[in-house]
């Protein structure tokens, strides 16, 4: 199995990510980079950190027209990036144009496609929530709704909670990959996530990818923690 952790670096201190990644470096299958990070450093900042040789994890959640977010996926692909996240209800048709110009990119550039996945409803957003922006249906059933389109554009996979993960497999087979926020391992903090499950827990229940910041980051022993972490699954 290849390594399923991911690790979520959120910080704008390259010199911080730079060192967190090496020390990482062959105990994380991916190191998670998002907005904060990448509208600070850009690009180079991402070319810098791909050194260590941890895989790239770009977590910039695109959301716009279709053509927007092909060509914004086309740039990005001028980077090594093994994983990019887009919007899912931004629609098919913007979920097929962004995996059809990652598919077409990687044969012309002749690097391995990256994952693209789907983020279906934040999990910052509830019932209320959704019925404020106009949607009547309850998370879950919004999350298996929108996976399945994102399944059928052809995307690879979808970004989904701990207690969601079941609800994808269902609907969406075992191919489809599933990228799982909120891991909490036995005995550490919980910070501002609430609906958590362990790293084992989510495994059981089908999780591909564990998206772990906080507990690896703020620890002694990043590294450390990190092989510990996958000594449980
Ligand atoms: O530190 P922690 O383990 O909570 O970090 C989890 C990472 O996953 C953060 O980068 C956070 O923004 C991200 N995330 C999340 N919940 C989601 C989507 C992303 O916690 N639903």
């Amino acid at each position: 199995m290849t390594n399923p952790v991911i690790c979520a670096v959120d910080t704008t201190d390259i010199d911080y990510a730079n060192t967190l990644c090496s020390k990482l470096s062959g105990h994380i299958g991916m190191i998670k980079i998002g907005l904060e990070f990448f509208t600070t450093h850009g690009p180079q900042g991402v070319e810098i950190l791909a050194k260590c040789g941890i895989p790239i994890f770009l977590d910039l959640k695109l959301h716009d027209i279709p053509n927007t977010v092909a060509k914004t996926i086309k740039g990005l692909m001028q980077l090594d990036v093994a994983l990019l996240t887009i919007h899912a209800s931004g629609g098919f048709e913007m979920m097929s144009a962004a995996a059809q110009m990652a598919a077409q990119e990687s044969e012309r550039l002749g690097k391995p496609r990256p994952l693209v996945v789907g983020v279906t409803v934040l999990t910052s957003m509830n019932e209320t929530d959704l019925a404020q922006v106009g949607i009547q249906n309850l998370p879950d059933s919004q999350v298996s709704l929108l996976a399945k389109l994102a399944k059928e554009a052809g995307l690879d996979g979808v970004v989904c909670s701990p207690l969601e993960i079941e609800v994808v497999r269902a609907v969406c087979g075992n191919a489809f990959k599933t990228v799982v926020p909120g891991i909490r391992p036995e005995g550490s903090d919980k910070g501002d996530q609430k609906r958590i499950l362990t790293p084992k827990e989510a495994m059981d229940k089908g999780a591909d990818y564990l998206v772990i910041g906080r507990p690896i980051t703020q620890s002694e022993n990043p590294a450390q923690t990190a092989k510990a972490i996958c000594d449980t699954l």
